[in-house]
């Protein structure tokens, strides 16, 4: 019946079996030859630590490490890093120990809402991997294309250079927050002073 068939615009893209070591595990997924790494690494890998801001190369949430080169997911094919090593945020932490770049963002308050951090934690990762006594402008540098509109920025140095001491071995890691704190309040906590009248 004239009007029932479908006739395809523009044709879909060819397929085929992308690969690459993602956070040190290999993977092997099907992808159209157009596929965006960004898409490829949340909807197909599962890695959704890599967050999609802007998706127009302005904001940095994306960031990834490709073979030790911080790159922005949102703006890469994914046929054009074929084969490579991709570290996204969920491949900085050994196991359930934080690395020292990421214990440093809590410490020292580098993250507020959190959106920006995994893009921020994965640039700073990549200069503290190449220089581990960055100055300030070479921080600055560094993080230049990934936004925050939370924190001010400070406290993101603040964290890095924290960090650069970590690596550097001059300070220990910060203890996790899992890790056990002793009791602040061993005798229970002070009674309240009720205004008069009011009855506990
Ligand atoms: S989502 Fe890639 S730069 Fe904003
Ligand atoms: S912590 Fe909220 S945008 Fe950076």
């Amino acid at each position: 019946m004239v009007g029932d068939e479908h006739v395809e615009m523009i044709p879909s893209p060819a397929k085929s079996v992308w690969s690459a070591e993602v956070n040190g595990t290999p993977v092997e997924v099907l992808i159209p030859s157009n596929a965006v790494l960004l898409d490829v690494l949340r909807d197909k890998v599962g890695t959704l630590g890599v967050k999609r801001g802007c998706d127009l190369g302005t904001c940095g949430c994306c960031t990834v490490m490709i073979d030790g080169v911080p790159r922005l997911s949102c703006l890469c094919l994914a046929g054009q890093v074929d084969s490579t090593s991709i570290t996204t945020v969920e491949g900085l932490a050994d196991g359930a120990h934080l690395a020292p770049i990421q214990a440093c963002f809590g410490k020292y308050g580098g993250s507020q809402c959190g959106f920006c951090t995994p893009g921020f934690l994965i640039s700073a990762q990549a200069l503290l991997n190449e220089n581990n006594t960055p100055s300030d402008s070479e921080i600055a540098c560094a993080i230049e294309g990934n936004l925050c509109r939370c924190t001010g920025y400070q406290q993101i140095i603040e964290s890095i250079q924290g960090a650069a001491a970590i690596h550097r071995g001059e300070v220990p890691l910060p203890a996790a927050a899992s890790d056990p704190h002793p009791d602040p309040h061993p005798e229970g906590p002070d009674e309240p002073n009720m205004p008069p009248g009011h009855a506990r």
